[in-house]
């Protein structure tokens, strides 16, 4: 696998050799089912009738009169599970299947993934156990309780700061324990080779589906296309659609958390510097010593000191745009869109929206955007509250 997993300098396998065996024979596994017809029929019969594929390209009309431009929202929010997760463990578990595994571990934040995880488990009958710090499981408690009736074991992670990649780290560690049997189902497109290339590969429906939509509905190619990036599955799942696309923007937004003197620990690609961490070399948020910082973001699945490696060649090049969000100006965005749409967006895929906020008069009236709605909110009504009450 020498050179495979490469984005430029970015990305490669920098593992326990324990874990070498374990990650060619997903890699393999991927290369022999990931265009077999058996393989590919029975995944796309999960995606339409189990996760509710194809998702809608909804006009959001009245959010668009407010920021000033035509707002197209790909609803990924309306998945199974509530989010664009479920486009990559239904792809993992079932290559999971197919190797004849018959216990799966995954990472979460949010839970987003560890919820889709759980529920993967529970459909193929798979032994799940999912890894998650304990500052998350607090502040994302639904969707610990929905794993848990999915049958999954929820592993509370104690060590460093208690979200993602503490996450990470103990699921990494079970693993190279639990080879034999045991697949990591990674939940985005970071991590080690093959994961970024496999995750992809599981979220491009996300691209495929708005750019064809996007022909039918405007009898074009948007101008300017945004997503979040935390690892950075949702985005480069609709970025990959569009990125030879030359007349088309891209931006990826990323957290800003509490304001510019936090920017550091927050917006991976915005704000770090090259380093390897979880496997991969990528961007990265750490002081001069190389420690890496704590994170902060307002979303627990934003919070995250690394990114995929795509993503960080895509910014290299000037292809791809990223710019940072703060908590504040997308508590602001949640409101505003959930007012004028009556739809909740996780706050996740709010920072997205906000930064849409931020473009109210920088944008010509005509100008039509592709947003990613990568969650639904519903996860995060209690921290909304909690910030914002409502009177
Ligand atoms: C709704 C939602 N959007 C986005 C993300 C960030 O992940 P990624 O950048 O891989 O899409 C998460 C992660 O948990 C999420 O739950």
């Amino acid at each position: 696998m020498e050179n495979k997993g490469r984005y430029g300098e970015f990305g490669g396998f920098y593992v326990p050799e324990v874990l070498i065996p374990a990650l060619e024979q997903i890699e393999h596994a991927f290369y022999k089912f990931k265009d077999d017809p058996q393989f590919v029929a029975e995944l796309d019969n999960l995606y339409k009738n189990y996760a509710g594929r194809p998702t809608p390209l909804y006009f959001a009309r009245r959010f668009s009169e407010h920021v000033g431009f035509n707002v197209y929202v790909k609803r990924e929010d309306l998945l199974h599970g509530g989010a664009h997760k479920v486009n990559n463990t239904l792809g993992q578990a079932l290559l999971a299947k197919y190797m004849g595994k018959t216990k799966i571990i995954a990472e979460t934040g949010a839970g987003q993934h560890g919820l889709a995880t759980a529920m993967t488990g529970a459909l193929f009958g798979l032994e799940t156990k999912i890894f998650m710090g304990v500052v998350d499981i607090e502040r994302q408690s639904v969707n610990v309780h929905k794993m848990k009736l999915c049958g999954a074991e929820v592993i509370s992670v104690q060590g460093g700061t208690g979200t993602l990649k503490d996450a990470i780290n103990d699921a990494l560690r079970y693993w190279t324990s639990h080879v034999d049997d045991t697949v990591y189902i990674f939940g985005s497109v970071c991590g080690p080779h093959p994961y970024p290339t496999i995750v992809k590969h599981f979220q491009t429906p996300i691209g495929v589906e708005a750019r064809a939509q996007s022909l039918e509905i405007l009898g074009k190619l948007p101008d300017v296309i945004t997503a979040c990036v935390g690892g950075g599955s949702n985005s480069i799942g609709l970025f990959s659609a569009f990125v030879d696309d030359k007349d088309v923007r891209i931006v990826g937004v990323e957290p800003g958390g509490r304001g510019l003197a936090t920017r550091e620990h927050a917006a991976t690609l915005v704000a770090g510097k090259v380093g390897v961490f979880h496997g991969a070399k990528s961007y990265l948020l750490q002081d001069e010593e190389g420690q890496v910082y704590e994170t902060e973001s307002i979303s627990a699945g934003l919070d995250y000191p690394a990114v995929g490696p795509e993503h960080c060649m895509l910014k290299d090049s000037g292809r791809v745009e990223y710019v940072a969000v703060g908590d504040e100006d997308v508590l602001d965005a949640f409101e505003l869109f959930t007012k004028t749409e009556g739809i909740i967006p996780a706050l996740e895929s709010t920072h997205a929206l906000a930064y849409l906020v931020s473009q109210k008069g920088k944008l010509p009236a005509e100008t039509n955007v592709i947003i990613n709605l990568s969650g639904r909110g519903d996860k995060d009504v209690g921290i909304v509250e909690k910030n914002r009450p409502v009177e």
